[in-house]
């Protein structure tokens, strides 16, 4: 390949359609690599959990069309919803394809040459649907459709459920246009280095874990997935157990688990606890061979100061050094490891944090004269187990 066809590299390769391609031949093509390509599955859950998709067909004179869209990717469609007078109602009828995609990081060329541009490259998910745009005119159907919309935009709730035998939804349900893309195809591709060898891939963690970009830990997690065969890099290495350098939002209910107890989340709701996670600059954990999550610890980061919480072992891996081997983790993570001060709060646990190099704070106050201070609001409420 030659240099400049290596520097287009990236999401743009992900498809390639030459311009007088018919529908059907589109509906047809195979992705170049098979290696990248990822189940319908996940292909369907990047589509939900994307801000905006985006739609492209074209109107009966071929024109083509292309709108970012609010849509609901429910089991058996893409649906959106328009005015009746919009470009979307020329085009009913006609084929179209919808996609989102995710950058998951950026490989600098210096990653893996010292000097060519060429191996620059971008990590990434992507999804396709090919279908139709049909319109929905079963009000059930578009009731559904709604509700699908309602909850990406209102999860919290808070109003009555959309019901076409509600007389204060039925007008509205009939004078709105629904639409959607039937899923007549639905392609992924995770372009996560699944065709370097282990070694290179090990070569590109470890380079990520130095470079320490927002992201870069949860794209080390997301190559390591794709390439599960591929063996822990020197800084995740441990014993008995699988270190993470990031944990994700499929944790928070595990962690809950092990959390919920311990004496700093007493009067606090548990609920709040996945939440706090997610919020958090560096979240690390470790798993059992069984896949179980069984510590994890996180910290929020200035870059200058960072306050460490939530160090926790599940009670029967207490003991076999998993604490230590998750804090030491937890320390190197970019976020904190370019921090001056780091700190933490804690009731009888000085003894492992003294192996670190933690010693109290009192000793080391910058301001002789400084007061630590806080101010506590509802704390009484919380203690009641009222919402806070
Ligand atoms: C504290 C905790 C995370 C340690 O995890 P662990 O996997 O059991 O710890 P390790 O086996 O890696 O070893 C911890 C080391 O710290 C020492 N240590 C000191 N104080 C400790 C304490 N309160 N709890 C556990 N270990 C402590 C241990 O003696 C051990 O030293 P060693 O290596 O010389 O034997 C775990 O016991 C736990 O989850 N406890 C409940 C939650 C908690 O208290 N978290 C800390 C809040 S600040």
């Amino acid at each position: 390949m030659s240099r400049r066809c290596a520097l287009v590299h990236g999401l743009y390769r992900n498809w390639t359609f030459s311009p007088d391609q018919a529908s059907d031949t589109i509906g047809r093509m195979e992705m170049r690599r098979p290696i990248f390509r990822s189940d319908p599955a996940r292909a369907l859950a990047l589509l939900r959990r994307a801000e905006v998709v985006h739609l492209a067909t074209t109107t009966p004179d071929g024109a083509p069309v292309l709108r970012a869209l609010d849509a609901a990717v429910l089991d058996d469609g893409v649906y959106f919803h328009g005015a009746r007078t919009g470009e979307k109602v020329l085009c009913l009828g006609r084929p179209a394809v919808v996609s989102a995609e995710e950058v998951v990081a950026r490989l600098p060329s210096t990653f893996t040459h010292q000097t060519h541009a060429c191996s620059a490259s971008t990590l990434y998910r992507s999804a396709q649907v090919h279908g139709s745009l049909v319109e929905v005119t079963d009000p059930h159907e578009k009731a559904r459709a709604l509700e699908g919309l309602m909850a990406r935009r209102q999860p919290e709730g808070g109003y009555d459920p959309i019901d076409p035998a509600d007389p204060e939804y039925a007008g509205e349900l009939a004078g709105t246009l629904v639409v959607k893309v039937t899923l007549d195809r639905v392609d992924g591709k995770e372009k996560l280095l699944q065709n370097k060898a282990p070694e290179e891939i090990g070569r590109i963690l470890t380079a990520l874990w130095a470079r320490g970009a927002p992201g870069d830990a949860r794209a080390i997690e997301a190559v390591r997935e794709a390439n599960p065969r591929v063996p822990a890099p020197p800084f995740l290495a441990a014993e008995g157990v699988t270190l993470h350098a990031a944990l994700g939002p499929e944790d928070a209910a595990a962690t809950e688990a092990l959390l919920r107890g311990e004496y700093w989340w007493e009067g606090f709701r548990p609920e709040g606890i996945g939440p706090a996670q997610l919020a958090s600059s560096a979240w690390v954990g470790a798993r059992a061979p069984d896949g179980a999550l069984v510590a994890s610890a996180r910290a929020h980061s200035d870059g200058r100061y960072a306050w460490i919480y939530d160090v926790v072992v599940a009670q029967a891996w207490r003991g076999r050094g998993v604490g230590k081997r998750l804090f030491a983790l937890l320390l190197d993570h970019p976020a904190v490891r370019r921090c001056p001060f780091v700190k933490l709060d804690t009731r009888d646990a000085q003894g492992l944090y003294a192996k670190f190099g933690f010693v109290d704070a009192e000793t080391k106050r910058r301001f002789a004269t400084s007061t630590q201070m806080v101010l506590v609001r509802g704390w009484a409420d919380r203690r009641g187990g009222a919402a806070p």
